[in-house]
């Protein structure tokens, strides 16, 4: 069974390990999202700040997010960023765990609503439109897409924050 649980700064590289290979696995699909290894400041501060979460199976790292407080302000407006919101990033699962990905997500939306966040967010790679019909298929809503010369997400995503136990977090057992 699966659990998650808060990354520490010792965490660091196994946290950086499971989205370098949900990376090389896009990749090999042809898929050009991601850097081959996210730059340590890039996840380093976030885990510091006590945001970001590792799934694990026994002793193997299986998932990683980030479930944040603060949007980017290259995105989202001075008034959304004035909502009671909530941010996911670097959601990655490991290769046979199917759904797993979902069940992080409900996860991260009850954790957002207990913390009184209405709304769970994200921003996704701008090109990559598989991945927005995931979110879609999540429940999530298209914000819009912001175009920025220097940054290759931009399409934003947002879905109400439930405080619910679905199917997905039951199979995982992510239920606290
Ligand atoms: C996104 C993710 C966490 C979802 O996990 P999940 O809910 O367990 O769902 P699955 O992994 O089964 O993927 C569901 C579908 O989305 C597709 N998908 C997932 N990530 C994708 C991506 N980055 N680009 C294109 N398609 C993607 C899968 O190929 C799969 O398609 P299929 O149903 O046709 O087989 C997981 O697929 C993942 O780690 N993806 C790579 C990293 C990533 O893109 N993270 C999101 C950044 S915003």
């Amino acid at each position: 069974m699966t659990s998650i649980r808060r990354a520490e700064p010792a965490d660091l590289d196994i946290f950086l390990d499971v989205l370098a290979a949900a990376t090389a696995r896009l990749h090999a699909r042809g898929i050009q999202q991601w850097p081959d290894r996210f730059a340590t400041a890039k996840v380093l501060p976030d885990i510091e700040s006590g945001n970001a979460y590792i799934v694990w199976d026994g002793q193997d790292a299986v998932a990683t997010t980030i479930l944040s407080p603060n949007g980017d302000r290259d995105f989202w407006t001075s008034e959304e960023l004035a909502d009671s919101a909530y941010y996911v990033s670097k959601i990655a699962t490991a290769s046979g765990y199917g759904g797993l990905g979902s069940a992080v997500l409900d996860w991260c939306g009850g954790q957002a609503a207990r913390l009184g966040g209405r709304l769970l967010r994200l921003d996704a790679w701008r090109t990559n439109f598989d991945l927005q019909k995931y979110y879609l298929s999540q429940g999530f809503h298209h914000v819009r897409t912001v175009e920025l010369g220097h940054r290759n997400s931009g399409a934003l995503f947002e879905r109400p924050a439930r405080d619910v136990v679905t199917g997905a977090m039951l199979k995982y057992g992510l239920t606290s």
